[in-house]
């Protein structure tokens, strides 16, 4: 095979083109017409025009045949979808997911308020989380959610005291940690191994379990394992519910029932031509296993509600080559969107407008930060495009928005969300004044 001769320092490595940028890899939902890339019938370069940059916008409609399919894939079991509001805890996100019978998973008494504010039932919400404050504990209690996701011993001894206090049972779940080691992109993604601080091992789980049922402030409701997030393949899922099975089974020999078993989130999606998890085959695998079990069975996604269904819209503010690299630099970066940056997230990015003929090559996507590590992506080829051309970040639905921050003091970003023919702005842009909202000056020191 030929090599290409390195080009020497300082060129544009591109190579004269009129590839569209190729467009294998974006999600159902945005189609291109006319050159053009729009979610569903809505031209993204209009939105884009209209609400500024950098700018989320989300596919009501994708969003809702999600969950959907969840339900089908389900429906032959007792099934609530608790939707893990980590990953995009939009209010209208939220109150269309509950509208459609979903409930909640959240890790903090803030997600606890926006799911409440957004209209889901404090009855459909699950508490994870290996670190929730006495405060969130009371807050959780008084609203009535259906249980509290339990990840240590010193939780529940906390959560029994607190309870006593209230003068109500708090509703108990053990998060058991499976010691399944996944293959997810990134170890960051990992909580089912031992070493994880996530969740209590089976055997540990089996004793608080004991302790639960034994308190006349502790109300034993069900069990919750979740192993990673973006997992490709049924079989840890499988492993997982097989071991919290055999758990779930000792349990009811001491005449320690459940209500429930949630078998978490994590369902991997596809960022760029894999293809994501298996639905279909998951749903048969575990309906198969609980059937006439009398179990109601949760899962927790968030991601492949809101992943696909959400995209990042940036313009180019200017290109730039250097040292034999091709900067395209644009007005979102890892302010808007962590992922890359931070886990080393691979995004599809494409032009929102095709420019035919433009020159295609490996080029930086970078953003405006101060930060070496602040990028959407590396060595990409792309049609190199132009100031003032718009590109659209695939697959940002989750944990875009909701990990995005105010780093160089910069404005977080408008989110959009399309629903048929209506376009609704369900976050404004922040405001300058947005950015210092709670603090103070002190009156100037006296020496
Ligand atoms: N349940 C629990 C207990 C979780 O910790 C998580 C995610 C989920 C459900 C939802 O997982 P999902 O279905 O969205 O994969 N920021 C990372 C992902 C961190 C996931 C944290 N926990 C990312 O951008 O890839």
């Amino acid at each position: 095979m030929a090599v290409a001769p390195a080009p020497p320092s300082g060129d544009p490595v591109l190579t004269p083109g009129g590839a569209p940028g190729g467009d294998e890899g974006r999600p159902p939902g945005f189609p291109r017409r006319h050159g053009v890339l729009h979610c569903r019938t809505h031209d993204l370069e209009e939105l884009a025009e209209r609400f500024g940059t950098p700018l989320y916008v989300y596919d009501g409609d994708g969003i809702r045949e999600r969950v959907q399919a969840f339900q089908a894939a389900f429906r032959e079991l007792d099934f609530l979808l608790a939707y893990s509001v980590k990953a995009n805890g939009n209010l209208a996100v939220l109150n269309r997911i509950g509208a459609l019978g979903g409930g909640a998973d959240i890790v903090s008494l803030g997600e606890l308020h926006r799911a409440l504010q957004a209209g889901i039932p404090a009855e459909r919400i699950v508490f994870a989380g290996v670190g929730k404050t006495v405060e969130e504990m009371e807050g959780a209690l008084r609203a009535g959610i259906l249980a509290f996701h339990v990840e240590s011993e010193g939780e529940l001894d906390s959560l029994e005291r607190v309870a006593a206090e209230e003068g109500r049972p708090a509703p108990v779940g053990i998060r058991v940690n499976p010691d399944i080691l996944v293959n997810t992109p990134h170890e960051y993604t990992r909580t089912g191994h031992a070493a994880s601080k996530f969740g209590v091992a089976v055997e540990d789980a089996i004793r608080l379990y004991r302790r639960a049922h034994a308190s006349p402030h502790l109300e034993v409701r069900g069990v919750d394992v979740h192993i990673g997030s973006q997992i490709l393949d049924v079989e840890p899922y499988l492993e997982a519910l097989d071991a919290v099975l055999a758990m779930v089974d000792r349990l009811a020999s001491e005449g320690i029932g459940m209500g429930y078993l949630d078998l978490g989130g994590g369902f991997g999606v596809a960022y760029g031509g894999e293809e994501g998890l298996p639905l279909q085959e998951l749903a048969r695998e575990v309906v198969g296993r609980l059937r006439g079990r009398g179990l109601r069975l949760l899962v927790e996604p968030g991601r492949s509600v809101v992943g696909e269904a959400g995209v990042l819209l940036t313009r180019v503010l200017h290109t730039k080559v250097a040292g034999g690299k091709t900067f395209v630099i644009t007005d979102g970066g890892m302010t808007e969107l962590l992922r890359p940056s931070h886990y080393g997230g691979w995004h599809f990015i494409t032009p929102v407008r095709t420019r035919e003929g433009a020159p295609v090559g490996p080029v930086d996507v970078v953003g405006p930060v101060c930060e070496s590590g602040d990028f959407l992506a590396l060595n990409r080829e792309l049609p190199l495009p132009l100031s003032g051309d718009l590109l659209a970040v695939a697959t940002a639905g989750a944990y875009g928005f909701s990990m995005a921050s105010n780093y160089n003091a910069r404005r977080r970003p408008a989110e959009v969300l399309v629903e048929g023919d209506a376009v609704h702005l369900v976050r404004h842009r922040e405001t300058l004044d947005d950015l210092i909202r709670g603090e103070e000056i002190p009156p100037p020191a006296t020496l």
